[in-house]
């Protein structure tokens, strides 16, 4: 393929020797003429493993050469990736002058074009940032449709600097978003020699799964620190501790855990969070990430409440009480605060859950509940169809009942915290909590 790499730093010199390398004729694209000559005599612009034997060699063969006109590279090419940088402003809001100033140049370059055109981000963007920006600027400049004269697709970076040829050849997976079947198959088409998966998805999901996988590394070093900082001041080997933790390939180092939904309770999590910070804070030790998952949490089921609240119906049924499906375990279900939140806002609460009889819970588990909402014994229905007919809302809270999208009423608003519905299937007006 004919590919236009434009911006020469960390990504784009790495993008742009590696597909040369795998066979496309690649011209890179800087406005820094000294990177361009770098490449010019196949050196390396920056350090990195193995990346000046790449430019040499795709450089000898005639299939790498760079220019510092845009113009010039667009002519002789039938797609552009662009890896310029998108440093942070101070307030940390991405400044997005060089992707505005680079789709302006393609733009028009593509202005007196006949072929069609694609141009594909590897820059980090937020969200909606190609709807909002890089669509309307390369229409505003070629005076083109996107869609018709040229399409804009999404391709993340994942690479790691120190290691990025090798990341090139063995990505963890290639997402390619894009509104048109036909542009990301031509984007796949650039690493058709890489083992890789090619998944195609829309523009802003392949925007956000790069912050997303971002937030995600920071977090597990973050906690992999406060762990080991924790770990010293108790005499614990704390290598030891996570080679242990991450050995779990069932429950910590898997997709458990990780499917956004309603807040987590139970018997053990917040408690043993609550021990873990109140032992630091013996030690005189801050661990601000783990101290601040039970004030994310609480937000959680606030911010539930609220959404149900603010439908502005006095009638609401829960489905579930339980922390979980499957269990009648009631102590620290996030349910149940939510219930608690719900009847403080003077709402009428239902409640239905086939796992919990309170003939039958004692105990802890007993006197929780009790004392949490003192008069659940006249809440609770003794069937789902009870509930249903005497609630203007129904909240989903796990998939303890098997609930028919078909029973609710045409005026009836469900309330989905497990994504256990789709908006499609429902009668009713359809909330999905994070969806
Ligand atoms: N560095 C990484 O490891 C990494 C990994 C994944 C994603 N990313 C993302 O990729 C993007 C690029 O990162 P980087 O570290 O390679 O940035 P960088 O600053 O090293 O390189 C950007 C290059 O773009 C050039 N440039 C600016 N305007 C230009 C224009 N109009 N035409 C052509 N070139 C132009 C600059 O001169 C510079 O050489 C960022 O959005 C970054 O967040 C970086």
């Amino acid at each position: 393929m004919r590919v236009a790499v434009f911006g020469l730093g960390y990504v784009g010199a790495v993008t742009a020797a590696c597909l040369a390398a795998e066979g496309h004729d690649v011209i890179g694209v800087d406005t820094d003429a000294y990177k361009v000559q770098c490449i010019t005599e196949g050196r390396s612009p920056i350090v990195e493993r193995d990346l000046e034997d790449h430019i040499r060699r795709t450089r000898e063969a005639g299939r790498l050469t760079a220019t510092t006109y845009a113009e010039e590279a667009v002519a002789q090419t039938d797609i552009a990736l662009l890896c310029v940088g998108t440093p942070g402003h101070h307030n940390g809001e991405p400044n997005l002058r060089f992707v505005e100033r680079v789709c302006c140049q393609i733009g028009v370059a593509l202005a007196g074009r006949d072929e069609p055109y694609t141009v594909v981000v590897r820059s980090t963007v937020l969200p909606g940032t190609c709807e909002r920006l890089v669509i309307p600027t390369l229409e505003g400049a070629s005076g083109k449709q996107h869609g018709e004269g040229f399409h804009v697709c999404v391709n993340p970076e994942f690479l790691r600097e120190g290691t990025a040829v090798y990341d090139f050849y063995h990505p963890p997976l290639t997402v390619i978003g894009s509104q048109s079947a036909e542009a990301a198959r031509r984007v796949a088409q650039l690493y058709a020699g890489i083992p890789t998966e090619c998944v195609q998805t829309d523009l802003r999901t392949a925007e956000m799964v790069k912050y997303a996988s971002n937030a995600f590394h920071a977090l597990k070093i973050t906690f992999a620190n406060e762990i080991g900082a924790w770990c010293k001041q108790e005499g614990v080997d704390s290598h030891v501790v996570m080679r242990l933790l991450t050995m779990d390939t069932k429950l910590n180092l898997s997709a458990a855990y990780l499917t956004p939904g309603f807040a987590f309770g139970g018997s053990c999590l917040p408690k043993d969070l609550r021990a873990l910070v109140s032992r630091a804070r013996q030690h005189d030790l801050t661990l601000p990430m783990l101290e601040s998952i039970l004030v994310s949490n609480g937000l959680q089921i606030e911010r539930t409440a609220e959404l149900i609240a603010q439908l502005g119906k006095k009638r609401v049924g829960i489905v579930g009480l339980a922390f979980k499906a499957g269990t009648d375990d009631l102590r620290e279900s996030a349910v149940v605060t939510l219930c608690a939140y719900l009847v403080g806002k003077g709402l009428t609460l239902r409640i239905y859950d086939p796992n919990v009889s309170l003939t039958a819970i004692y105990g802890s588990n007993r006197a929780y509940i009790e004392r949490e909402i003192p008069h659940i014994r006249e809440l609770m229905c003794s069937s789902l169809q009870q509930l249903i007919d005497e609630s203007e809302v129904v909240v989903l809270t796990n998939d303890s009942v098997c609930v028919s999208p078909h029973v609710f009423g045409d005026d009836q608003i469900v309330v989905d915290l497990a994504r256990i519905l789709s908006a499609e299937a429902v009668r009713g007006r359809y909330i999905g909590l994070y969806w």
